[in-house]
């Protein structure tokens, strides 16, 4: 079993970067395949905390090679930056390989995030405003420039001279914004294309060649099943593929090279932005959750909405990305709740619905059934096996597994790396 998937079960900020950095001390390679700079990905390390947006989370793992593969949207003065970050924590310099079909997010990409959520006015996404929409737009429509242009100083040019001037019609004409140039761009990138150089390969060969010799691959997804493109809570999604088969195309490695698929679920449900949640909190109890649970956005430091665990989300996560396995995180900040509550089902108009609706509308009318548990109040904090945990926290534990129907393969009881309770060898 040479690789795992770690996949965002809910709407991101799961724990993946907690997981992904605990899975990385096992693995060779940990490889990002979508998303860009909107994730923020925390990881504990003795008591020191590292958030990364665009390096994968194995970056910190001596020995182990990272790749940012081409289904990722790179910022290139955002990467620049964070592996400036590394070094200045004291970090040697990660081997990082980037795929040289990687687009790149250019500033007109950030202004036109910014600009169309302002024309969405009341029903805006809620976006990170990184340029990742745009950026991917780009790339379906043909418009974008890639990493093996951008590092070559005359494709470089020749795409942004092709491109500007559209661009700028766009920006001018339709939002009244001040057009780009492109001197001006190329003399912002220069220095970023030059340090960035060496490191852009054919990261589909090496993968699959890291494969063939057996070698154990951790693919890292950012966001989550609920922000994808196709399965998520559309318009309310991020614009490319976090679910598990966006690891085959966003690395360039085939399906069935992908053996377990590791689901990172919450204990309870969060959300960043705009957009329905049929299990969520308000008042008192949420306040207390988001306190406890520190639930504030890794990129953007905005509230996150919190809720109770859906397994009607859960079953359809498990469905459209093939869990092997899920992981618990965060069960620690439920600790000192009186009863705790499972959404299984909706109900709709009175009917009960028991599969996630496609239509927003129709799923911001459905009203949540739940099925209560006894809480606990001991600290878990301290719990490094099953056995170490109350019984009423391993009876919540079993009606997850129950209403996923998979098994449980880690629980995380802190944010630290140590503060993990692991229950299978995935990489077997
Ligand atoms: P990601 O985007 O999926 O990597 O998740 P984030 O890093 O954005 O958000 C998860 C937050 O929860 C981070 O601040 C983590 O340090 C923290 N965290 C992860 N696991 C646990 C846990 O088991 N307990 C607690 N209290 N915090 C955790
Ligand atoms: P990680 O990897 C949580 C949300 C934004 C917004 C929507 C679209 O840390 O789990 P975008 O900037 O992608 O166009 O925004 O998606 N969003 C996230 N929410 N975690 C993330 O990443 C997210 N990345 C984007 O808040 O609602
Ligand atoms: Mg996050």
């Amino acid at each position: 079993m040479p690789s795992v998937v770690v996949v965002g079960a809910q709407w991101g900020d799961e724990g993946k970067g907690k997981v992904t950095d605990y899975l990385a001390q096992q693995a060779d390679w940990v490889v990002r395949y979508q998303g860009g700079n909107n994730a923020g990905h925390t990881l504990v390390v003795d008591g020191q905390t590292f958030k990364l947006h665009l390096l994968p989370s194995g970056v910190i793992q001596p020995g182990t090679s990272s790749v940012i593969g081409n289904g990722v949207v790179i910022d290139p003065l955002v990467l620049v930056r964070e592996l400036k970050g590394l070094r200045e924590s004291g970090l040697p310099d990660p081997k990082l390989y980037i795929s040289e079909r990687a687009h790149v997010i250019m500033p007109y990409h950030r202004l036109l995030d910014e600009l169309e959520e302002a024309e969405r006015g009341a029903d805006k996404i809620g976006t990170t405003g990184r340029g990742i929409g745009p950026a991917y737009v780009d790339k379906v429509g043909r418009s974008g420039i890639r990493m093996i242009e951008f590092v070559q100083p005359d494709r470089f040019r020749e795409r942004l001279e092709a491109i500007l001037p559209r661009k700028n019609r766009i920006l001018t004409q339709v939002y009244g914004a001040e057009p780009f140039e492109v001197d001006a761009i190329i003399e912002e990138y220069a220095e970023a294309a030059e340090i960035l150089k060496d490191m852009v390969v054919d990261t589909s060969a090496l993968l699959s060649d890291a494969l063939d010799r057996g070698e154990k691959v951790l693919f890292e997804g950012a966001q989550g099943t609920f922000l994808d493109i196709d399965h998520g809570t559309y318009p309310f999604v991020t614009s490319s593929t976090p679910s598990a088969a966006g690891a085959a195309i966003g690395a360039g490695v085939g399906p069935r090279r992908l053996d377990q698929i590791l689901g990172v679920f919450k204990a309870y449900t969060t959300r960043v932005g705009s957009g329905p949640f049929p299990s969520e909190l308000q008042g008192e109890l949420a306040e207390r959750i988001r306190q406890q649970g520190n639930e504030y956005g890794t990129t953007t430091g905005r509230p996150r909405r919190v809720g109770w665990f859906d397994a009607v989300m859960g079953r359809h996560s498990v469905r459209v990305n093939g869990l092997t396995r899920f992981a618990v995180m965060l069960l620690d900040v439920l600790t000192g709740l009186d009863e705790l509550r499972i959404c299984v089902g909706y109900s709709i108009d009175g009917e009960r619905r028991d599969t996630f609706p496609a239509d927003i509308k129709e799923l911001s009318r459905c009203e949540p059934i739940y099925e209560t548990y006894p809480g606990w109040s001991e600290d878990i904090t301290g719990a490094r096996k099953l056995q170490d945990l109350p019984p009423e926290a391993r009876a919540y534990l079993e009606a997850l597994e129950g209403h996923l129907n998979v098994p449980l393969g880690l629980v995380s009881v802190g944010p630290g790396r140590e503060q993990t309770i692991f229950l299978e060898n995935l990489f077997g």
